[in-house]
């Protein structure tokens, strides 16, 4: 992704155009702009009920892990060179099922019909537009093939262990027919974590909501409830033995699980803590990314997700080992808010603040930021 000088005015000119999105009408001042990704959350919070607002912004027991997810990128600063030719910054990435002019990717969140009456198909088209690829969550209310369909970047599938080995297979064969570029495979939520904030707002899943590809009762098989909590590597191993694109494990913290992930076969890690949702006290992912790609040492791509809201964190995430990020409640925050535009509008804003970042420090490719982009 080449922005040039234009670009970057254009992309200005359309956050502050934001506005006619979301003014009623002409009397009335026209509220603040979403002018970076925080502001999403507030413009989204008005058009959410509170169920769902808690289901979207709440994590597990103390939410310590949410904060600290953010807490540690903000710690981390920058070491910038100057006077490095920078005028174009170059954010193109190559990775095993995706050539993207940006680093950006949205990370599967499920549910999408709660935040939007055009659920998922908002999404893709928002992204399609900032030209993102979007993982799609098991846990879609729109079918894989309709969202294969509207994509004009390649989509990338996510998938749970859920309910034994012929229910996994069916789901991806399903996938893989219908297109996906890549298999994501969710490792690390044997069990949700304690969700006060959602349990006291009430939230449910609504027992209507179509999910495609998670439900066992649309599937002829045995379906085991435990069989989440009970799969092993050797299910990866299995899961990677039938998938015919390239597979991704998303949710590794501990360098031992990075390392067993490269040897049954991943093409790739997500360094996740899913946003905090599971087990509180994780740590925050930027603290762990380091120590994954020690491990790892440049064996297979590295992807990270957890409280990316600005460029900079974006910067951080490459500069200890990511090729690049995903975000997960700006884009359906930026959903909620405006639908495919709000999501269009996120990733634009992310992509205009990492190319600022990067000329600002210095770095006029990605492959140039290193941990020397920190400073220690
Ligand atoms: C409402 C919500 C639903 C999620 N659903 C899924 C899911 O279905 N599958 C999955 O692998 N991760 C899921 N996640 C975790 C995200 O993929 C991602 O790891 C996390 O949101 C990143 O942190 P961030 O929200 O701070 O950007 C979900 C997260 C949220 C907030």
């Amino acid at each position: 992704m080449k922005l040039s000088r234009r670009d970057l005015l254009r992309l200005s000119n359309a956050a502050a155009g934001w506005s006619l999105l979301t003014s009623t009408t002409r009397e009335a001042p026209a509220p603040p702009s979403p002018l970076n990704l925080f502001d999403f959350e507030s413009a989204a919070r008005e058009r959410l009920s509170a169920m769902v607002y808690a289901f979207i912004a709440g994590g597990a027991g103390d939410e310590l892990t949410v904060r600290w997810n953010r807490e540690a990128l903000d710690r981390l600063r920058l070491c910038p060179r100057n006077l490095e030719s920078v005028a174009d910054p170059d954010m193109r990435v190559h990775l095993p099922g995706l050539d993207a002019p940006h680093p950006i990717l949205l990370a599967p969140i499920g549910f999408h019909r709660l935040m939007h009456a055009d659920g998922e198909l908002a999404t893709v088209r928002g992204a399609n537009a900032a030209q993102a690829t979007m993982v799609v969550s098991m846990g879609t209310t729109t079918p894989i093939d309709a969202l294969v369909r509207a994509a004009t970047q390649p989509l990338w599938s996510q998938i749970y262990l859920l309910y034994g080995r012929s229910f996994i297979k069916d789901v991806v064969l399903r996938v893989q027919s219908a297109g996906v570029k890549a298999v994501v495979v969710t490792i690390d939520t044997p069990s949700n974590g304690p969700r006060n904030r959602q349990d006291r707002a009430g939230f449910a899943v609504p027992p209507n909501l179509p999910l495609p590809l998670m439900t066992p009762s649309s599937y002829q098989g045995a379906a085991d409830a435990m069989f989440v909590a009970k799969a092993s590597w050797k299910d990866l191993e299995w899961v990677r033995s039938i998938v015919r694109v390239p597979l991704w494990v998303k949710g590794i913290l501990n360098p031992l699980d990075a390392q067993r992930a490269v040897d049954a076969g991943a093409a790739g890690i997500i360094v996740s803590n899913h946003g905090g949702r599971n087990l509180d006290t994780n740590p925050a992912t930027i603290d762990a990314l380091p120590r994954v790609a020690d491990i790892v040492a440049g064996r297979v791509p590295i992807l990270m997700d957890g409280g990316i809201r600005r460029g900079t964190d974006v910067l951080k995430a490459i500069a200890l080992g990511a090729s690049a990020v995903l975000i997960g409640r700006p884009y359906v925050y930026g959903l909620a808010a405006a639908g495919s535009e709000g999501v269009t509008h996120v990733v634009e804003i992310l992509k205009r603040e990492l190319a600022m970042a990067m000329m600002l420090a210095g770095r006029s490719t990605l492959r140039a930021v290193d941990r020397a982009a920190l400073w220690s």
